[in-house]
């Protein structure tokens, strides 16, 4: 991040943070949602702070940025009924704050329990198949997915839902080849591309059991070719 923000700072960019996934998680001292010019927090009910339905946030340190956002969701308004720019209707349903009110207090606690899950799989998981993600106790990372890399990617999911254990692709096709941007489907970004035919979501939740992970660390460990 410190190399992004001196890079657009250097070039006169806005920096607009993706924490969808990201509560709670900080680098250096700096939480995520603080870093950029302004940040989007997803509250999808199966983020680390989800709501009972669709919900999100955004934050900023900008004043002006921030006046003109509330405005921008309330349809362009300010005043009632006068409308100073063509704005959406993006507030926030009370029902969904009520929930997230209720649940914040507990985000810290679940966030731990999420930690000490990939720790207990990077301990453990050992296989030469599987590329692990790297813990970093300073950087606090909030483990919304447990994302593993491996060139047998089929092969895995297979054998770990014919025992029992869904995974999930986290994403399948990068934002340049999807239909929607076929003006950029030509461009080649051979890393990237890589990542997307490698990752694979192992079970992370706050409410695994001892079971759950014993059982997934031994069948990850099992699999072969
Ligand atoms: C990284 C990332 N960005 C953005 C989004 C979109 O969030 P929402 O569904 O709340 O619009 C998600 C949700 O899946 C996400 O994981």
């Amino acid at each position: 991040m410190d190399e992004i923000m001196e890079f657009a700072h250097d070039n006169d960019l806005l920096v607009l943070e993706d924490s969808a996934q990201a509560h709670g998680a900080s680098i250096n001292g700096i939480k995520a949602g603080a870093w950029g010019h302004a940040s989007g927090f997803s509250f999808y009910p199966g983020k680390n702070l989800g709501a009972l339905g669709d919900a999100g946030a955004i934050t900023t340190n900008d004043e002006q940025l921030y006046t003109i956002l509330k405005v921008l969701r309330n349809y362009g308004s300010a005043v009632k009924y006068e409308n100073s720019y063509a704005g959406y209707n993006s507030r926030l349903d009370e029902i969904q704050a009520a929930m997230l009110c209720v649940k914040l207090p507990f985000l810290n606690e679940e966030i731990n329990i999420r930690r000490e899950i990939a720790k207990e799989f990077i301990l453990k998981i050992e296989n030469p198949l599987i590329k692990l993600p790297k813990y970093n106790d300073e950087n606090e990372h909030v483990w919304h997915l447990f994302v593993i890399r491996t060139d047998k990617r089929t092969e895995l999911k297979d054998f770990l839902l014919k025992n029992g254990v869904q995974t999930l692709v986290h994403y399948p096709i990068p934002p340049h080849k999807q239909k929607a941007y076929l003006k950029y489907n030509h461009l080649s970004m051979p890393i990237t591309e890589k990542i997307h035919q490698e990752v694979l979501s192992l079970p992370m939740d706050p409410n695994l059991t001892k079971n759950d992970i014993d059982k997934i660390i031994k069948l990850v460990n099992e699999f072969h070719l």
